[in-house]
């Protein structure tokens, strides 16, 4: 079982990333993944939720945004910001690796900066094929990780394949 990092830990990855925000925003990111009105979004590691508004603004009232992190302190400052900026389609999930979701319910899977950091990154893999409707996408980045690495570790089980590659993240789909 993975562990969260230090309260300590987290604050200072909180503020790196307000700053990363602030001069790279996360709307570019999310806008090459093609989400659409009504999507069911999964964000496997939200973190602070860097990209909470953009995507709960993409897929609007009728879609939904589950928000997942091992860190209990990430789940609270995304409710803060869901509550804050009136989200009502924000749902969070306190879990290191089971979402439980029903099986085929989820159109987009953001697995960003955080496959690096998983201790059993196949039984994550796993968990978002299941959940992942067939044609879905789980869009990816890690800076962490070499292009090879990226590849060879989302595809070596066999559950995902390259659809496309943009300047900032990679789209696998169900194989
Ligand atoms: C570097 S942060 C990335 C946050 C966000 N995705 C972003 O790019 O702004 C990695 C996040 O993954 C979470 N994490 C690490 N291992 C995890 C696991 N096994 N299950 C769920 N979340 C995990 C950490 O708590 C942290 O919030």
């Amino acid at each position: 079982m993975d562990k969260p990092m230090s309260n300590l830990g987290f604050k200072m990855m909180s503020f790196a990333f307000k700053v990363r925000d602030f001069f790279k925003p996360r709307r570019k990111v999310i806008a090459e993944v093609g989400i659409k009105q009504g999507d069911h979004v999964l964000d496997y590691g939200c973190g602070p939720g860097s990209y909470l508004k953009a995507t709960a603004d993409l897929v609007g009232p009728e879609g939904k945004v589950y928000a997942l992190d091992i860190h209990p302190h990430a789940i609270r400052k995304v409710q803060k910001l869901a509550s804050k900026n009136r989200l009502d389609n924000v749902e969070t999930i306190l879990s290191d690796c089971r979402t439980d979701l029903p099986s085929g319910s989820i159109d987009v899977v953001l697995l960003y900066d955080t496959f690096h950091a998983l201790t059993k990154p196949d039984e994550a893999l796993s968990e978002l094929y299941r959940v992942l409707k067939a044609g879905g996408i789980l869009s990816f980045s890690d800076h962490h990780l070499t292009n090879d690495e990226i590849i060879y570790g989302v595809t070596v089980s066999s559950l995902f394949e390259l659809a496309t590659r943009g300047d900032r993240t990679y789209s696998f789909q169900k194989a």
